[in-house]
């Protein structure tokens, strides 16, 4: 088994550091990325997996701004994945850190080798009429107010203006709750910003967890110019979609499993909150059935009720699921889409090894040009119809995935 994950591991036996002049030396970083970008920009490669087309190295910041430079022509944000956490905290070494990695993406495969029946989600009234109770004018109304503070940037001098505003408003929400519910703010070491979560306790398996979750931070990453950041559709958009899915969950009956709705706090700048709570999660042995993703659910670059589905950092498991529960009850187009690094906080939890998926507003080269600008706002292009769609399908797993046994075959 250590053979075959060697196998595909190939690695270089020069140090990235001989390679690297000493001026630039400072803040070096440890980072996974494109293998395509790496080689294109003469970055050295210490590891790679040719099957995900990713590549370890340890970047100077002048490495990381070409990276970046090079992603932004490409039509990709920030290009890599920042893993200077797991150093630190596991000391694992991009050894251990790609030798993970490609377990995880070994079990993936296994199931996509599998001979598993095809998934198919029998149609139920109740989830039926939750669905009808999705609200356009809801989701306008959270992303308008959310997308009002002038950053929510975990640098920000104020970096958890938003995160308390938005748990007192969730309480006034839970009040009505049908549900046993807690509420909390979570703390983090990377980042004095916090994630905020909701747990919706389940009746038989409370162990069981379906997660339902996107970042509530936003950035401004354009160089001068002004530094508000309102990130509507990155991604006012997907906390939106889970503020409306919980509105929703919580005046139905009581799942069997317990459902985790969770605002993540420094995604922009690393995947910082869910990086620590996916991985305080795989500590605890916390049971995680399943991660839902939203991030940015606003701009229909691909056409109204076409939907990205990740296939990289995510589960084949679920996206067979989503692609089962949009024939049931969603009625959009999902097309299969790789954002080529781990982009989001679906990321996170895949690297703990649970299974993840993310349903994104494209394919990624057709996703909104104008996030991390002053003019990531409300758009007369901005479709809310399209984006309800992203909280139907946080409905259904909640009502489904969290009322069966269903979890992802190995
Ligand atoms: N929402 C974006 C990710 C994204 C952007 C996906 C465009 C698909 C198309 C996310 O908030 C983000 O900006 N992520 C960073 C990476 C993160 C590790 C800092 C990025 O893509 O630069
Ligand atoms: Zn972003």
């Amino acid at each position: 088994m250590k053979t075959a994950t060697m196998a595909l591991l190939m690695f270089v036996a020069t140090s990235a550091m001989a390679h690297v002049p000493d001026m630039e030396n400072f803040e070096t970083k440890p980072i996974l990325a494109d293998l395509k970008d790496l080689r294109a920009l003469n970055i050295p490669v210490l590891a790679k997996d040719e099957r995900i087309e990713v590549g370890y190295a340890i970047v100077t910041p002048l490495m990381q701004q070409r990276i970046q430079e090079r992603s932004h022509q490409v039509g990709k944000c920030g290009g890599f994945e920042d893993l200077s956490l797991d150093m630190h905290v596991q000391g694992a070494g991009f050894n251990g850190i790609l030798d993970n990695l490609a377990k995880i993406q070994e079990q993936n495969a296994l199931y996509d080798r599998a001979p598993f029946a095809p998934l198919a989600l029998e149609k139920n009234a109740a989830i039926e009429s939750a669905l009808t109770e999705v609200s356009e004018d809801n989701l306008r109304a959270y992303v308008t107010w959310l997308s009002s503070f002038p950053s929510r940037s975990n640098r920000d001098a104020e970096p958890n203006r938003h995160v308390d505003e938005m748990k007192t408003r969730l309480e006034s929400m839970l009040a009505e709750s049908k549900i046993p519910y807690e509420i909390s703010q979570i703390n983090h070491t990377s980042t004095k910003q916090r994630s905020l979560k909701v747990r919706l306790v389940g009746s038989e398996r409370p162990n069981e967890i379906v997660v339902l979750g996107g970042h509530l931070d936003s950035i401004n990453q354009s160089w001068g110019g002004g530094k508000t950041a309102p990130g509507a559709d990155d991604n006012a958009s997907g906390s939106a979609n889970l503020i409306e899915a919980l509105r929703i969950l919580m005046s139905k009956s009581q799942p069997k499993r317990t459902i985790e709705i969770f605002w993540y706090a420094g995604e922009e700048s690393g995947l910082l909150g869910s990086a620590e709570i996916a991985k305080q999660y795989k500590a605890e042995k916390k049971d995680v059935v399943a991660v839902l993703q939203l991030d940015m659910t606003l701009f229909p670059g691909s056409g109204e009720l076409v939907i990205g589905s990740m296939t990289d950092f995510t589960s084949s498991w679920l996206r067979e699921y989503l692609k089962a529960a949009n024939e049931t009850y969603i009625h959009a187009r999902i097309v299969d889409d790789k954002c080529g690094y781990g982009c989001s906080d679906h990321a996170s939890w895949n690297r703990q090894g649970y299974p993840a998926l993310m349903p994104f507003e494209a394919t990624f080269s057709k996703s909104n040009k104008n996030i991390h600008t002053t003019r990531d706002v409300i758009t007369p292009e901005s479709n809310f119809k399209h984006s309800a769609a992203y909280t139907k399908i946080a409905v259904v797993m909640g009502m489904d995935l969290a009322n069966s046994d269903a979890r992802q075959p190995y």
